[in-house]
């Protein structure tokens, strides 16, 4: 997965062209603009409640497009304490979204911004906001198989004349690493023939980076993506084109992701005092709470279309769509 999303010549974003109505699939700042506006709703929330803080880190993980945080720094505006405040941050690996990022935030001439390609990039000072739009669901991660006796890992493999193939490790997981690696799914659950348990260390190794930035610099930060809380499953899928097709197909030329596991990173925040978290909730409570309805209804007097606000804002909250599918995990600090 590393290797078809991330090669530097050859990984499916570094080419850079796959979000939108034109490209493989649609993200929610690509549906409304509503969206970025009530996420900037959530941070002006956040900035107040942390006693409005003169300057702050702003970051985006995985921007995409740019859209998300041109729509925030358009809202921010609001409030202009907060938008002189804040220095934008954008984690991006690959140099095409890079480019494209760029050319969406040209505009927002007096803002500081500053592109990185890891968070450690970012000076550990002023206290930090952050938000990671379907940035977790890119991220690699291991699948394990359970024979009706042992785990064993899934992995990829090459045998002719099919091309690239399942297959499982020739031994099953030992005990301290499968204690390790499913150590909360074992304790919740018991698994059944078939089952297939997700763990993404790099997700993992993301979310603490993050902590200690709350922990450290104080702050706050929005995880949104589709996902899970617990349970088995194969969650592994590719689309191109808006169209589900095998992830084995066409290496480095359709986008690849697995379902975030919320329950998995809202442990790594929780059972900190310093640090409250909240949900995970789903995208169609945190957006009704938000009243993205009221605000629907203001903008559509003066639209163009309002019908098709009403199909995006339903798109976004329906629970059959992606109201339903995705979920919001928040976390605050305490200073
Ligand atoms: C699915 S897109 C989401 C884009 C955007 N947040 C949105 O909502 O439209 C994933 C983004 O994360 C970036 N990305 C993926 N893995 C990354 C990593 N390990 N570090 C930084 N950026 C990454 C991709 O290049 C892309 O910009």
């Amino acid at each position: 997965m590393e290797v078809c999303l991330q090669d530097p010549q050859h990984g499916y974003y570094t080419q850079g062209n796959g979000i939108g109505r034109e490209g493989d699939f649609i993200t929610a700042p690509e549906i409304s603009p509503l969206f970025g506006e009530l996420i900037a709703a959530w941070l002006m929330m956040a900035w107040e409640t942390l006693g409005r803080p003169p300057f702050f880190r702003l970051v985006e993980l995985g921007p995409g497009k740019g859209t998300l945080m041109q729509d925030i720094l358009r809202t921010s505006r609001v409030l202009p304490e907060f938008h002189k405040g804040c220095l934008v941050h954008l984690i991006e690996l690959s140099p095409s979204f890079q480019k494209i990022q760029q050319e969406t935030l040209q505009k927002e001439k007096g803002t500081s911004m500053a592109w990185h390609t890891t968070l450690e990039e970012v000076p550990e000072d002023y206290p930090l906001f952050f938000i990671a739009n379907e940035f977790f669901d890119a991220l690699p991660f291991h699948q394990f198989f359970y024979t009706g006796e042992e785990w064993r890992e899934r992995r990829v493999g090459w045998r002719e004349p099919e091309g690239l193939t399942w297959e499982l490790s020739p031994a099953p997981l030992g005990e301290t690493l499968l204690k390790k690696i499913l150590k909360k799914k074992e304790a919740q659950l018991s698994p059944y023939k078939g089952a297939c348990g997700e763990v993404s260390p790099e997700s993992l190794n993301q979310a603490q980076a993050l902590r200690h930035r709350l922990l450290s610099q104080g702050g706050a930060g929005l995880i949104i993506d589709y996902g899970y809380e617990q349970g088995y499953g194969d969650t592994f899928q590719a689309l191109s084109r808006h169209e589900y097709v095998s992830v084995l197909s066409h290496p480095g030329e359709v986008d690849l992701t697995a379902h975030v596991d919320f329950g998995a990173l809202s442990q790594v925040f929780s059972s900190f005092p310093q640090l409250s978290v909240y949900g995970p909730l789903s995208q169609h409570e945190f957006l009704r709470d938000l009243h993205i309805e009221e605000r629907a209804r203001i903008v559509k007097k003066t639209a163009s279309n309002p019908a098709k606000i009403d199909m995006d804002v339903h798109r976004l909250v329906d629970l059959s769509q992606m109201g339903g599918l995705f979920k919001v995990l928040g976390i605050l600090s305490s200073k």
